[in-house]
């Protein structure tokens, strides 16, 4: 089977595992894991920022990050695309007691004409908008990338309007790779930013929100009363780390192949896709001819996996456990039942 449904169902590697056996372990609850202690200063170092803490989830970063900026009532901004507003089963309202505001931006990017006049809370009837939430790469937007500038641009208006950025960087390594912008400009850019390292770097757990000490010390305790403290999490951090070393390099190929896909879509008469809309990993195409559900069943029966992603939108997802070969047949099954 091809599977292009997400750049989440890569397997550890055997180097990998190898890797995680050999991390030098302890209690992270006693805070006592030597491999995740490191691992985390290194990252939050690499972003520019003070402290990081190891999570489950991507999930778990976003909602810590939205935890420790908000006081319940407050509101937050987001892309109508966003992760946060879509795929984490509306825990900002149980957890932090908040309420979202979603802005429709372009292809889950939110720029200053779109957020202008948006901030609330001037009266006591009103929510205290407390915190822009941008998404880089955007996933339900296709993997698309902020420019330096848009970031830029987005922080000296939070900084006018006293706002707080959070960055949801679940794919954040895609966006380095593609525009070349280094870590550290966006821990001059967001307040707390969340790392994954289970997307395409194919670790099989993990990602990690970054900050200030004071507000990972909050988000410390948020996490274990979430039940994420762990145990002897220098299995995960070290396989984190091996996908950060070994696994990075990698994405620039998986953004080739997504682009060589796509100019393939492009020549599909029964399919249509927005030209020069790749610019990650991820492919965004709709169905011209018959439905979502039925070219799936199509597809299936030739081996290859993708997901729905709308009423007429389908979505493939590049990883570094797709090869050329597999490209190939997937590009060649393409024109056989599409053109
Ligand atoms: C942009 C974005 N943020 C956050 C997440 C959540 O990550 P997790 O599935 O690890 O909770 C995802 C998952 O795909 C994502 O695409």
């Amino acid at each position: 089977m091809i599977d292009l449904r997400s750049d989440t169902v890569t397997k550890p590697t055997p180097e990998m595992l190898e890797a995680m056996q050999r991390a030098e372990v302890g209690d992270d609850v006693f805070a006592e894991d030597k491999h995740a202690i490191s691992f985390q200063k290194k990252v939050a170092k690499m972003f520019g920022m003070e402290s990081g803490l190891f999570v489950p989830s991507g999930t778990m970063g976003n909602q810590l990050g939205v935890k420790v900026l908000t006081e319940p009532g407050d509101e937050i901004l987001i892309d109508e695309k966003g992760h946060i507003f879509n795929y984490e089963t509306g825990a900002s309202a149980l957890l932090s007691g908040i309420q979202i505001h979603a802005l429709t931006g372009d292809w889950g990017k939110l720029q200053v004409h779109h957020l202008r006049n948006k901030k609330r809370g001037i009266h006591d009837w009103e929510p205290v908008t407390k915190v822009i939430c941008l998404e880089n790469t955007t996933n339900k937007g296709g993997g698309a990338c902020y420019t330096r500038l848009e970031l830029e641009e987005v922080k000296a208006f939070a900084d006018k309007e006293t706002l707080f950025i959070h960055l949801d960087g679940a794919r954040i390594w895609n966006a380095i790779t593609a525009t070349g912008i280094e870590p550290e400009f966006f821990g001059t850019i967001a307040d707390t930013i969340s790392v994954c390292f289970s997307k395409g770097l194919g670790a099989p757990v993990g990602s990690m929100l970054l900050s200030s000490k004071e507000r990972i010390a909050k988000a410390r305790r948020f996490r274990k009363m979430w039940g994420g403290g762990m145990r002897q999490i220098g299995i995960l951090t070290s396989a984190a780390e091996y996908a950060l070393e070994h696994h990075w390099p990698l994405l620039e190929g998986d953004h080739r192949r997504a682009m060589e896909f796509a100019k393939t879509v492009e020549e599909c008469s029964r399919l249509s896709i927005e030209p020069d809309s790749v610019e990650t990993n991820i492919v965004l195409f709709d169905v011209l001819e018959g439905d979502v559900p039925g070219v799936l069943a199509e597809l299936e029966k030739h081996g290859i996996r993708m997901v729905p992603f709308g009423p007429k939108t389908i979505r493939a997802t590049f990883h570094f456990q797709i090869s050329e070969q597999e490209l190939k047949i997937v590009k060649e099954t393409f024109k056989l039942l599409f053109n």
